[in-house]
């Protein structure tokens, strides 16, 4: 893999709509916020550059990821810098574990103070900041009772294992016979359980066997859904929007419609929001765009403010209430580092103006797109300030155009085939936006 061997950006990009190259990606450190760090413009060819450091990672790392090659040392808002000070608008923001921007000073204010007290208790004693956590949460999506936990997939495999103990306790489904009903191309984190129902052959293979127990029905097909609960369903578990299957967009009624047929069956709606949730979709939960309430909520990503890794799994009191003492457990789940600066997310959220700046600059981001249509861009969905698009292959990949993206100064990340998707920190501003979506026009109509 190369690293990058130009200063990237260039006057005009994002954040620079004047010309000025102040704020401007690829200005070794200018703007505001960033000045010369450790390791920064030094170029010397040797173990601190990105080339460098590039291939250290490489001989030690084990090989399940292909960054674009970007060595990244600092970040503040939406900008982040790399080991040469050049700058990039991050329009990825960690999966959206970033959508407060990196570092924003609330949370780690929040951090900060905790470091200082206490760090971590095991859930063998009580800590003082679980219990304000857990209510503010829970308030916040409109649910009873809250399950921390650490990582995306450990809420989804919470969420799994909950189901099924309430299928058999309260449903009554005969033992080993719970089923889950999930979408075809879902993405749900990376344990054998959750790839085990996965349709993305990159995915699963070579990871069995698997655990049985899972029936896969087509996304956003109602007929398919209502067709494949009976008896034994314990849950319906979908992303409300499939984040890395390319931001892909139910149609309006969808997810009423599966709140309907899941309560007909007697069978729990489970809601995968640690893409979709927390300020993304342009609301507070995806499903708040048709204010359904399922049965549990599945949060990660952003809930950790991008400091602390934070999942959790909210929700019914008779749902969650299945689980007692020893059936479940997390060592750092609940964990008062994390617990503080998940009530310090809670609380940026319970202003409304993280939903409200998703909303609104979901419809420049829309807009933005819009003319790309037929001009590079072959489709694109939106979903508040989070986008999927389907860039024409004969321009290249999705990794081809992440890396031009890349030399503007802007950081995207590919999913499948020709698809990027756009999900920048909900704190970026107007002109960067513009800015970006200014480059994007460029890598796609301007010969290279
Ligand atoms: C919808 C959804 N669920 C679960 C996960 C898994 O989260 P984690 O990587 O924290 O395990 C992801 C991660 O991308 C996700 O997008």
């Amino acid at each position: 893999m190369t690293a990058p061997t130009v200063p990237s950006g260039r006057p005009g990009g994002p954040g620079d709509p004047d010309g000025r190259g102040i704020d401007s990606p690829g200005v070794p450190g200018s703007g505001p916020g960033f000045g010369p760090g450790p390791g920064s413009g030094s170029g010397s060819g040797g173990r601190r550059d990105s080339a460098g450091l590039i291939r250290a990672e490489e001989a030690v790392l084990a090989p399940n990821y292909h960054p674009l090659p970007v060595v990244v040392a600092r970040a503040e808002g939406a900008w982040v810098e790399d080991v040469e000070g050049r700058r990039y608008l991050d329009l990825l923001a960690g999966y959206s574990a970033l959508n407060f921007g990196h570092r924003h000073p609330v949370l780690v204010e929040a951090a900060h103070r905790q470091l200082d007290r206490l760090t971590l208790t095991s859930r063998a004693f009580h800590n003082d900041q679980l219990a304000g956590f857990a209510e503010r949460l829970a308030a916040l999506t409109g649910q009873e009772m809250v399950l921390p936990m650490n990582t995306g997939a450990e809420a989804v495999e919470s969420a799994v294992k909950v189901a099924r103990k309430w299928a058999y306790e309260v449903k009554g489904v005969p033992d080993g016979r719970a089923t889950i009903v999930v979408a075809a191309d879902n993405f749900h984190g990376r344990t054998t359980t959750i790839v085990g129902f996965s349709t993305d052959e990159s995915a699963r293979a070579g990871f069995g066997p698997f655990a049985p127990g899972f029936r896969i029905v087509p996304y956003n097909d109602l007929a398919a859904l209502e067709a494949a609960v009976d008896d034994s369903t314990a849950a319906v578990l979908l992303e409300p929007v499939q984040g890395e299957a390319g931001v892909i967009v139910p149609d309006d009624g969808y997810l009423t419609g599966v709140r309907e047929i899941t309560r007909r069956a007697g069978c729990l709606f489970v809601a995968d929001e640690i893409q979709s949730g927390l300020g993304r979709s342009g609301s507070t939960l995806a499903v708040d765009l048709e204010e359904v309430t399922p049965d549990l909520v599945l949060l990660g990503k952003a809930l950790g403010g991008g400091i602390v890794p934070v999942s959790a799994v909210v929700g019914r009191r008779d749902v969650l209430g299945v689980l007692g003492p020893g059936t479940h457990g997390s060592t750092f789940g609940g964990n008062p580092l994390a617990a503080a600066v998940g009530s310090a997310v809670v609380g940026l959220l319970e202003t409304g103006e993280y939903q409200r700046r998703a909303a609104e600059l979901g419809i420049v981001l829309r807009d933005g797109l819009a003319p790309l249509v037929g001009r590079g861009v072959r489709a694109f969905r939106t979903r508040g300030l989070w986008a999927g698009i389907d860039v024409d292959p004969a321009l290249g990949t999705g990794r081809e155009i992440g890396e031009r993206l890349l030399a503007e100064g802007v950081l995207v990340k590919d999913t499948h085939g020709s698809t990027i998707r756009v999900a920048p920190p909900l704190t970026v501003t107007e002109d960067q936006l513009r800015g970006a979506l200014a480059a994007l026009e460029r890598v796609l109509t301007v010969p290279a």
